[in-house]
């Protein structure tokens, strides 16, 4: 049995804030660190296509940021998914016990296809979110971009598990929704997170982002009574995400690279989520909380 904290993973090499057996964040290289991880679902929200990025950069397409100065200097500012798409296919089936959830424009679900179910995921549909208030496409070319999509598998044993009943995989939340922060280019909405969370997790439940940006899985997971494992490479965004999910619920730095007090990785904390195989909830889950924000769901 492992620990929330990877053991084989070399203490002070990844900061990290973590909240008892609640959240994990990691700042690092999502490829480097899931090979350490297991979680009851992957929801994530990749970076797109090489040329989506490039078309970000070039201006062709609008930045979905309150930033100005992001909006003019540096499109999306990380890399599209193209060299990593098979790595990532492969790593997050590995790591998940049930549902593989990953964002992605209409250009990349058959992209996406082929890697997971190489890698063993039982492909199940292609799902949608509606943008009422996507931007307009300004230069006449054509008809402006309202939904991007989602793909969808399990990896898990046995039957799969939804809370949706006949519901159809079409979500409709806009992109200024209540609760959005404005910091990060491709921000989701929170009411989207909470829905699909809703939808596709339990309580207690452990979902794991690999590229949680500013943190919007994590915010939604927290507020449903979810736990959550997420990872970010750039500091910018693992810092809000830190802030965002500690805005939910108190949160203590649990170490960082050099921090003294953090427990060596053979000594486990009491309530530490504890992660592997044969992995269990360490305590009994919390219900899911009321808000006043977002969709019902959870
Ligand atoms: C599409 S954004 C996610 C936005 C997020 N859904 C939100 O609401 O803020 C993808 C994020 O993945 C990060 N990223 C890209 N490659 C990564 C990698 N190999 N490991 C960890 N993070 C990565 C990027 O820095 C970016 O912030």
């Amino acid at each position: 049995m492992e620990h929330l904290w990877p053991c084989d993973v070399p203490p002070g090499t990844v900061k990290h804030y973590q909240r008892g057996d609640e959240a994990l964040l990691l700042q690092g290289d999502s490829l480097a660190l899931l090979p350490h991880l297991k979680a009851s679902h992957v929801i994530g929200d990749p970076p797109y296509e090489n040329v989506t990025h490039a078309a970000f950069q070039k201006g062709r397409l609008a930045l979905n940021t309150n930033d100005d100065k992001r909006r003019r200097d540096d499109g999306l500012g990380f890399d599209g998914i193209d060299e990593v798409r098979d790595e990532v296919a492969q790593l997050v089936t590995a790591c998940s016990q049930g549902w593989v959830l990953l964002f992605t424009l209409a250009e990349g679900v058959r992209a996406w296809r082929d890697p997971l179910q190489a890698a063993g995921l039982k492909w199940d549909t292609t799902c949608f979110w509606i943008k009422p208030d996507a931007m307009p496409r300004m230069n006449g070319q054509g008809p402006a971009r309202g939904a991007e999509c989602f793909v969808l598998g399990w990896a898990g044993r046995g039957y799969r598990k939804w809370n949706g009943g006949g519901k159809r995989g079409v979500y409709t939340h806009p992109v200024n929704g209540p609760g959005r922060h404005g910091a990060h280019p491709t921000e989701k909405p929170l009411g989207l997170m909470r829905e699909l969370i809703g939808d596709f997790t339990q309580p207690g439940d452990v979902i794991l982002d690999p590229f949680m940006g500013s943190g919007t899985t994590g915010v939604a997971a927290m507020q449903m009574g979810r736990r959550f494992i997420g990872i970010e490479r750039d500091p910018r965004w693992f810092e809000l995400a830190c802030d965002r999910v500690a805005a939910v619920l108190p949160f203590q730095l649990a170490a960082c690279a050099d921090d003294p007090t953090r427990p060596p990785p053979d000594e486990p904390q009491p309530q530490q989520m504890m992660l592997g195989d044969d992995w269990a909830p360490a305590r009994k889950p919390k219900p899911p909380r009321t808000e006043k924000v977002g969709t019902p769901g959870g």
